[in-house]
């Protein structure tokens, strides 16, 4: 396998390795958790939408935890004034990067006329883009498909990633399926439509000046590692998720950091305790963050009990800092 170049030498590779943006999976709490696994991760946020930023609670919406940079605003929107102001907003709000998502197949993402849809008018994109561009100074960058429907030839997809180029974006994250936007549901959008890895690869060969990410079906390290001979980065969506510490090697594998232990899964939640305080301190519940914790012992011997032990305990209304102690004293008790 070819060598992996530093990214410090190679500037369309800043970011080997990134968590997906993932509605109801992202959150701020989910990206603190990931955060104590990689300390280099580039994480993103859900997708926020543009009209809602507009008109809706900012500080809700736009809140993070100073931990979690680097750290891009994923929003989703087809106006381009709306998407200037919520660049603005993120370069305000002290964020990394600004991500345009272009590979939503929801419906209620295609009534908006935004996500894939606009994968079909790239012309408009351009011009969102310019618009983001013109206002922040951050890096813009686009999430998006390898086509929609039936425009699905790799002329298409080069088309539009030359005009998301000439109008500003910096990176392009390539998830690497079409998506249906008629007939398919988001979840079988995910798995349904074949994965594509050897167009992500001719795209960097035709384009080897941009900075090209490949997402989709990554589950192992080894998979990371794969995306990064074909491109220069790899995006990971629910393996992250499902899996937090099976990426507790990132930072020594794709950023070349030797000296980090790849912690324990005790370590994690003994971490996330002064977060939880802080965050029930605000008036937030317990299971907020505790939901996340869930995903951090697998496949051992009395994962499920644990697992089972602080779901119901930290579920419960009104529950207390002390279910996350014993869930954390417990998993020491067992040399984990
Ligand atoms: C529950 C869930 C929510 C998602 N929400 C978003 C989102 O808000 N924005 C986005 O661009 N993609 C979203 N995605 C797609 C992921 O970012 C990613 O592209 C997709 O899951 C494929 O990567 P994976 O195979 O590594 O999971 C979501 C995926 C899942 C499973």
């Amino acid at each position: 396998m070819p060598a992996i170049p530093s990214p410090r030498h190679d500037p369309t590779r800043r970011h080997p390795f990134s968590v997906a943006p993932m509605l109801g999976c992202t959150d701020r709490h989910f990206r603190v958790l990931m955060r104590q696994i990689s300390g280099e991760a580039l994480l993103y946020t859900e997708m926020v939408v543009a009209q809602a930023l507009h008109y809706g609670h900012r500080r809700r919406l736009l809140d993070y935890d100073p931990i979690e940079h680097p750290l891009a605003l994923q929003v989703g929107g087809d106006d381009p004034l709306l998407l200037a102001e919520a660049a603005r907003m993120g370069e305000a709000w002290g964020y990394d990067e600004i991500n345009l998502n272009l590979g939503c197949p929801s419906e209620r993402v295609q009534a908006g006329r935004f996500g894939a849809c606009l994968m079909a008018e790239p012309d408009h994109v351009g011009r969102c883009i310019e618009a983001m561009v013109t206002s922040t100074s951050l890096p813009v960058t686009v999430k998006h498909r390898l086509g929609i429907d039936h425009q699905e030839s790799y002329d298409h997809l080069l088309t539009f990633v030359d005009i998301t180029a000439a109008a500003g974006a910096q990176r392009f994250i390539v998830h690497a399926r079409k998506a249906w936007l008629k007939g398919l549901n988001p979840k079988e959008n995910r798995t349904i439509p074949p994965l594509r890895y050897d167009w992500v690869a001719r795209l960097k060969q035709d384009r080897p000046n941009l900075s090209i990410v490949l997402n989709g079906g990554l589950t192992t390290m080894a998979d990371g590692r794969q995306a990064l001979a074909m491109c220069d980065g790899a995006m990971v969506g629910r393996a992250a998720y499902d899996h937090p510490l099976r990426w507790a090697e990132v930072d020594g594998a794709f950023y070349g950091r030797s000296s980090r232990h790849p912690p324990r899964p005790s370590a994690v939640v003994e971490a996330m305790i002064p977060y939880a305080e802080a965050h029930m301190a605000r008036g937030g519940r317990l299971w907020d963050v505790a939901r996340h914790v869930l995903q951090l012992v697998q496949g051992v011997p009395g994962a499920r009990a644990w697992r089972r032990r602080l779901g119901e305990g930290a579920m419960v209304r009104g529950a207390a800092l002390h279910v996350l102690r014993q869930a954390a004293g417990e998993l020491k008790r067992h040399g984990r």
